[in-house]
């Protein structure tokens, strides 16, 4: 049975389809089993995938609009041993479907007072769905503390942090305009590194 994962934040531009992609690449090049499934009407990993180049790591991919999340889903749960479903910012509907379907709700945050607040939105809808939050920095400058600051307020609130971010990097947008990975196209760099920490905190979560 699949392990789902909904990699969803209410916040636009918080890293949802970047997480998304680079887990499921990541994911695949331990050897498992993935699907992504883009939930999102921008498209956006709907262009990234049809990017990819015919050597990419094997990947199951579909883009199933709303009410067809979790038929898809659930055929797909047979298959693969990880789903990872991208979400839209915003649309509460769409995202609490995909919510719905998971076994745990991925967050990126961006170390920022805005990204917080807009957490708050996504943390209710699944608390309301009772499914399981993890959160994941995304895009921490190499300097500075503010990331040190979002992890000590998560802290003191009791949300479940991974111990994977992804840092502030060129490699993961230069890997997403060639329809690949941070794995998959700097497979010695720091942020495959970073992918490859992220899939193996999704396989604890997993077990
Ligand atoms: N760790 C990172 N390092 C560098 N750039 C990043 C990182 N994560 C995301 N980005 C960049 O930030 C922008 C937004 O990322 P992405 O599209 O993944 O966010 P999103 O949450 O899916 O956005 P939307 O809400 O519009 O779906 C993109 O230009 C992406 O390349
Ligand atoms: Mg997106």
């Amino acid at each position: 049975m699949a392990f789902v994962v909904a990699v969803a934040q209410r916040k636009g531009g918080a890293g949802k389809s970047t997480v998304a992609a680079n887990l499921a690449v990541a994911l695949a090049a331990s050897g498992a089993r993935a699907a992504l499934l883009d939930t999102d009407p921008q498209g956006t990993l709907t262009r990234w995938h049809g990017l990819r180049p015919e050597t990419a790591l094997p990947l199951s991919f579909e883009s199933p609009s709303g009410w067809r999340v979790p038929q898809s889903v659930d055929r797909l749960r047979k298959e693969a041993d990880f789903i990872i479903l991208d979400t839209p910012p915003h649309a509460d509907t769409d995202s609490r479907i995909a919510m719905r379907a998971a076994n745990l709700v991925l967050i990126p945050l961006q170390p920022s007072v805005a990204d917080l607040w807009a957490m708050e939105g996504t943390l209710e809808v699944a608390a309301a769905e009772r499914r399981p939050v993890a959160l994941m920095l995304n895009r921490v400058p190499a300097q500075g503390r503010a990331a040190e600051q979002v992890a000590a307020t998560l802290k003191e609130r009791g949300l479940p942090m991974l111990p994977s971010p992804f840092g502030n990097r060129t490699a993961f947008a230069a890997a997403f305009a060639e329809g690949l990975g941070a794995v998959e196209s700097a497979p010695r760099g720091q942020a495959a590194a970073e992918a490859h920490a992220l899939a193996e905190a999704i396989r604890r979560e997993a077990t």
